[in-house]
């Protein structure tokens, strides 16, 4: 595991409240986050609960003794720690690598402020410039929406399992469309919109304007990118 995560994720430990309920976002650097943060817990320096936002984070929480809770007992959170695929200049994001991104969404709009803990290769100019943009896509809608999306002039994939036969089921039991943009992303906030509209998609790993601080780790240190002000 990459220094460089392990230093994002001691980053954003620092900002976790004494008491009260957070959201854990999904994916390897949240799992550095989630040790931390058990570590913590269990050497009763904080009395914290998390929301987890995938089976995966549901997972890491029971395995590193945090306790749990949910969106109907706690439906405002103090802050969500999450990673990320991409991050642009503005600390707009795409999210969804491993197919968490419906469950991530909504548990950082839950929150009060989004903390997003990701390695420096993640920093892009613009979005869609390394990776493509995944939109999770209701089963039975799956041929229209495809075809919607390829008369936008975006390329879409159906993500494939790996150790299944078929493409990867999410976690609310949807498929996951990987749109692969002939271009880098301009406007997140307009494809965000232009995607949703589409009947049939559930959610896209477009987080636009929903960040408040990036940790940046490298193989040394962190940095944090803070919205509206750029490194520090
Ligand atoms: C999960 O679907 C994603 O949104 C993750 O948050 C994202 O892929 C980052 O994962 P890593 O920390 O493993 O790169």
């Amino acid at each position: 595991m990459s220094n460089a995560k392990k230093h994002a994720a001691k980053s954003a430990a620092k900002l976790i409240p004494e008491h009260g309920a957070i959201g854990l976002g999904s994916g390897s650097t949240v799992a550095l986050f989630a040790e931390e943060l058990g570590k913590r817990i269990a050497d009763g320096e904080i009395d914290v609960s998390v929301v987890p936002s995938s089976y995966q984070a549901y997972q890491l929480a029971v395995i590193h003794g945090i306790p749990l809770t949910n969106l109907d007992l706690n439906p405002e959170l103090i802050l969500t720690v999450d990673g990320a695929d991409e991050v642009d200049k503005n600390l707009n994001l795409i999210k969804g690598g491993g197919g968490a991104l419906f469950q991530e969404k909504i548990v950082a709009s839950a929150s009060h402020r989004l903390i997003i803990i990701v390695d420096e290769s993640k920093i892009v100019g613009h979005l869609a410039m390394q990776c493509d943009v995944p939109v999770e896509v209701l089963p039975f809608a799956l041929g229209v929406v495809r075809r919607k999306i390829i008369e936008l002039g975006i390329t879409p994939t159906l993500r494939e399992a790996k150790r299944k036969m078929g493409p990867v089921v999410t976690d609310n039991g949807n498929f996951i469309l990987d749109l692969r943009f002939p271009e880098p992303i301009e406007d997140p906030s307009a494809i965000a919109v232009t995607l949703k509209m589409i009947p049939g998609v559930v959610e896209t790993g477009l987080f636009v304007g929903m960040t408040d601080e990036v940790h940046v780790g490298k193989e040394s240190e962190a940095y944090i990118l803070r919205k509206d002000q750029g490194a520090s």
